[in-house]
This record gives C-alpha cells, structure tokens and sequence, in this order.
C-alpha cells in the first residue's frame, strides 16, 4: 500500500483562492538585504500575498538590490532583461505580472532604472519599504512608481516587526536590524549615499522583536547595522546605552541561547563592547572586524581614520578579553594609488592577524564616491594577481583554522538537515558548518560534540 504524501507547500499554493497573489523575491547583497526581503514579505502577505519559490508561479517579482561594486549592479540589469521577456510572455497569456526593483540600486538610481528597464513598475529604496504595497496598488493603475525618499525612522516604526513563527519556518537562526546607514563615509563606498545616514531602532522595539522571535523558536539571534557598533539608544530611565549594553539585556531573554552582531568598524569598538566579549559566555567568540588595507597611506585616502597599528592593539584587546575569538574581515586591493610596497602592507597585516575567514574584493570604482575621482587608478590585472596573492593567503589561514578545531569538544546549534538522511548541520561558535549524525527533531538544539576532521569550508562532528 503506498502511503498519501503530506501536502506539499507547493500543491498547497496551487490550490489556493485566484484571489491570492504570489510574490517572489530574489535577494542580492548583505544581510541587511535578508533582512529587509523578509520584512517586506511580511508587510505584503497583510496585502493578500504570499511566497513563493517559484518565480514562474509569481505575480510580483522584486529583485531585492545591492550597488556595493560594479559587477553587483550590473546583476540587476541583466536579470531585468529577461524579466521582460517572462513579462511579454505573460501578457500574450492576459495574466498579470509585476516587477520592483528595491534595494540599494533601486536607492542609487531611481529613474534611471525605470527608463533602462521598461518592465519594471516599481523602484522603491530601502526607506521606504512600508510604502511598497501603496506604490503596488498605484502601479496596477499603469503609472511606474519611483518612492525612494529618506524616511529611516518611518521605515522602523511602520514595517512589521520579525513575527513569531514557528521555527520550522523561521529557522533556529535569525536576524534583528539594530541599526542601519552610515556616517564614516570611506572614499570607496557607496553605502552611505544607499542607506543614509545611521539610525538606530529604540532599545523596547528590539528587545520586543526579540523576544518574538525567540518566542518563534529562535536560539541564535544575529543583530545587524551597516555600522552596528554605532547602535545607542536610551533605556526606560533615560540612560544612554551603546551596543555592549544591548548585548547585555539581550542575554537576559529566556530560551536565547546565542548572540552574534555585524559590521562592525574598528573606531566604534567601545570598551563596554569589549567587556561583552569578556563576560557573555552566549555572545559568540567571532568577530567581523574588517580593515580593507593595512598600509597607513591607503587608510588615510580611504577615510578610515585610524591606522594599522590601531588596528592592531584593538585585536590585541580584544584577544585579551576573550582569548578563543576568531577574526574575520574584509580587504580591498587596487585602490587608487596602491603601490606594491602598500599591498605588502596588507599582507603583513594578514600574517599577524591570521584570520579565521575573510572577504577580499578588487577595487570597484562608484559613481558619486570621492574615490571615483582619484588619479592613479591600478590597473585591472595588477588588481587581479594581488586579490590572488591575498586569497591565497586568507584560505591558508581559514584552512588552518579549520584544522585547528579537530579534537575539540564544544557545542553546536543544530540548524538544518544535512545533505544525507540521518545527517544534521550545526553551527560551531566560530560559524562554521558541522557535520554530525543526528535526527531532524533535534533541529533548535545545543549538543556538545568532538571535533574528528576539517574540511575547506566545514567540520565533521561524533557526539559525546
Ligand atoms: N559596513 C561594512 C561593510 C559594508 S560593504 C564596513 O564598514 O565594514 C562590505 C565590504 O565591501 C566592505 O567592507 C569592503 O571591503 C567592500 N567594498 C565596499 N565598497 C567597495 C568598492 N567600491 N570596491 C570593492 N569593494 C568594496
Ligand atoms: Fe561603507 Fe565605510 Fe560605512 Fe562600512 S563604514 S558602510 S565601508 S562607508
Ligand atoms: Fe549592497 Fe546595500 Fe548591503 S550596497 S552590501 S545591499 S547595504
């Protein structure tokens, strides 16, 4: 006899009153962007939408945007050009389907988009997402709708919040924007013209988010800010908090077993976030710290305002604090005026920080930036045989690293299956995927585990 399979989500949809309309959204650039995808499903499905993962099933398709290098833009062009095809397709079909473009290209070059991309209808920028279903509405009576003024503040009060859900469709790992924009203004980036300038969520909005989520089935949260360690806000008597101190309260919440937070930029370190590091045991032992240079003259002509050596005597604190801290970071190579003797610099800089993971990008020039105006622009394949030299380094150190956990004893979050039946993946503290036998009931769970071999990009795990 063979059994009724259980009703996929899929057949569900389907079935579902025509009424109903399906919105697919694809998600390019940070975790912000994650972040910013779900909210907006959120404030749609009060709309009469729901999700889907199938765009051929779709009525609205938002491509969720990202504008940090020139590769990452021109993305979004591309993906337009076949949407329109799809689009004619539905047409000659008499079915309707609608495309947005949000995000920090949406943010970037609003109109432009709209005259490039004649499917689009509507470019709304990452302020204004709670207007999204009222621009839908406006755009369903033909007008193309470009939204994309700066209103951080009513994005937060007016986007729902991460909802409880049960955790089979939130995951045991979640999200929490604390902060957004930015105001140090680096000569290569585009984020502060995208995301404006910082603004950070009152403390009761994150910890009532917080607590929802946890409710939902959450065990690890992830705070978020282009600039998360510029967070403050106030507490119920008044006092000024910084990051730290978030950190602090939300250790407090019941059921929350791990905290995490990211980006962080190394002038904004405050010794009560460093304390965090010393005293939270759930606030996990990795950092992303990026320097993008580690010559003092590129640092300079970024805008970073502070130095290698800075740099280097706060991971020195912060090791102290918290001795099993792994590092992370970002690096640009071929920024204007890098010499060979600067990448060097970098280089050292790599070797004495030996890093557990890192992200290393050649220079993208950005319209509108100051670096984009500089002379002594490096030469496309010198920039390509540094990232090399670079890459080859980091991978040895995020190989060693890796090799470095074999026989030891730590808990993992169990946070998914794995590819093989009766295999689940955790997440050490230093957030790389393990491997270990398990079953998928105990997904949500801490278990302590021994370490028996690394692979490139995750490790293998027996319980104990
Ligand atoms: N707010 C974060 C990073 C934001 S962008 C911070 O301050 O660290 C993520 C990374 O993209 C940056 O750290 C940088 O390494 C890289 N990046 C940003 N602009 C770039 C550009 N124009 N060209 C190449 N890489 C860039
Ligand atoms: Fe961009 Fe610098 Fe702000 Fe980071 S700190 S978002 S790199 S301007
Ligand atoms: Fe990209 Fe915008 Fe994030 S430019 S990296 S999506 S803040």
């Amino acid at each position: 006899m063979t059994e009724q399979p259980a009703l996929s989500p899929a057949k569900a949809q389907a079935d579902a009153p025509a009424n109903t309309r399906k919105v697919f959204v694809k998600t390019y650039g940070c975790q912000m962007n994650v972040y910013d995808s779900d909210r907006m499903t959120d404030a749609l499905s009060r709309d009469g939408y729901t999700a889907t993962e199938d765009m051929s099933e779709a009525d609205l398709i938002l491509l969720n945007t990202c504008h940090i290098r020139e590769k990452a833009a021109e993305k979004v062009y591309s993906a337009l050009g076949r949407l329109r095809d799809m689009k004619k397709t539905r047409a000659s079909q008499g079915r309707e389907l609608m495309i947005g473009v949000t995000g920090c290209v949406a943010q970037a070059e609003g109109e432009e988009i709209l005259r490039r991309a004649p499917a689009v209808d509507v470019v709304i920028g990452p302020q204004t997402y709670h207007r999204l279903p009222e621009a839908l509405k406006r755009a369903r009576t033909g007008q193309r709708v470009v939204d994309t003024e700066y209103a951080l503040e009513d994005k937060f009060s007016h986007l729902p919040q991460a909802e409880k859900a049960k955790t089979r469709q939130r995951g045991v790992t979640a999200f929490l924007t604390v902060q957004e924009g930015c105001d140090k203004f680096c000569t290569f980036c585009v984020v502060p013209y995208t995301r404006g300038s910082e603004v950070s969520r009152p403390l009761a909005q994150i910890l009532d988010e917080a607590r929802n989520l946890v409710d939902g089935g959450v065990r690890e949260l992830t705070l978020l800010g282009q600039n998360v360690n510029a967070w403050h806000g106030l507490d119920a008597d008044g006092r000024e908090l910084s990051l730290g101190d978030l950190l602090y309260r939300l250790s407090e919440i019941p059921g929350l077993a791990r905290l995490r937070y990211t980006t962080s930029h190394p002038r904004d370190m405050d010794e009560r976030l460093i304390h965090a590091h010393r005293d939270l045991r759930m606030l996990m032992p990795y950092l992303h710290l990026p320097v993008q240079s580690g010559s003092d003259r590129i640092l300079k002509a970024m805008n970073r305002r502070h130095t290698a050596d800075d740099y280097l005597a706060l991971i020195r604190r912060i090791r102290e604090a918290r001795p099993d801290i792994a590092l992370s970071g970002d690096f640009i190579v071929g920024f204007p005026g890098e010499t060979e003797a600067d990448f060097e610099a970098t280089m050292a800089l790599v070797r004495e920080v030996n890093y557990a993971q890192a992200f290393s990008f050649k220079y993208s020039t950005r319209p509108g930036t100051p670096g984009a105006e500089l002379e002594d622009q490096v030469d496309e394949a010198v920039k390509s045989e540094r990232l090399e030299r670079l890459q080859a380094l980091l991978f040895s150190q995020q190989y060693a690293f890796n090799d470095s956990r074999v026989g030891m004893v730590f808990d993992i979050l169990l946070e998914k299956p794995g590819r093989l039946e009766g295999q689940l993946i955790g997440r050490s503290p230093w957030l790389q995927s393990v491997n270990v036998d398990g079953d998928p009931a105990e997904i949500g769970s801490l278990i302590r585990v021994r370490i028996t071999g690394a692979g490139n990009n995750s490790l293998f795990a027996e319980r104990i």
